[in-house]
């Protein structure tokens, strides 16, 4: 699929069909998202794709701040990504002074940019995938075991779409979004 065309038609989706997806494609998936961009190539992404039942139902139940709409999704889907970051790189000089005003907010920066490669290298396959904000990071992190110096920065839930996603929310003009000066 051409770049354009995958940015325009990935959609966020909601509803999976049960069917897995391959071992082989999400690792082609992260194979692609570790080209994203970040911080003197410093690659702090990381993912954990949770299957178990188990663990997913602990993280929709007492992880997502009671946000029912959150707990379905990630009961619907036969794939949560937890994306986490390797603390204390990106932002960092090598004694451990931050860079720019901006401090330690590039890890954010990094992660973002590549959770939003990942989502693309996945509809580029057919594969479905939504962005959740709305959880507790700890309590995920404590779901999945996380090993020290990471924290969880996003959790995408995954698989194949139920339906064909409709059309894309509207966008605002590109008169509002840009300056020239
Ligand atoms: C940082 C971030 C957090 C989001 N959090 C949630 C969430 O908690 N639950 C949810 O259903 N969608 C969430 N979304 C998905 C947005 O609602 C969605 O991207 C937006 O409505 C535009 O729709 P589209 O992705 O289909 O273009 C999140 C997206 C981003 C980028």
């Amino acid at each position: 699929m051409e770049a354009i065309k995958v940015i325009k038609e990935r959609r966020s989706v909601r509803k999976f069909k049960e069917e897995k997806v391959s071992r082989e494609v999400i690792n082609e998936i992260v194979a692609a998202a570790a080209y994203a961009p970040s911080w003197k190539n410093t690659q702090i992404t990381r993912y954990t794709i949770v299957e178990d039942e188990a663990v997913k139902a602990k993280i929709a139940d007492e992880c997502v701040l009671d946000f029912v709409y959150n707990a379905k999704t990630i009961k619907r889907a036969p794939h949560l990504v937890v994306v986490t970051a390797v603390l204390g790189r990106s932002g960092f000089e090598k004694d451990g002074s931050y860079t720019t005003p901006k401090e330690d907010r590039w890890q954010n920066f990094d992660t973002g940019i590549a959770t939003q490669t990942f989502c693309l290298a996945a509809a580029d396959k057919g594969v479905g995938t939504v962005i959740l904000g709305i959880f507790d990071d700890d309590k995920v992190a404590e779901a999945i075991g996380l090993e020290e110096g990471q924290q969880v920065h996003a959790l995408v839930a995954m698989g194949y779409p139920e339906i064909e996603p409709g059309a894309a929310p509207p966008r605002k003009e590109v008169e509002e979004l840009v300056r020239f000066i």
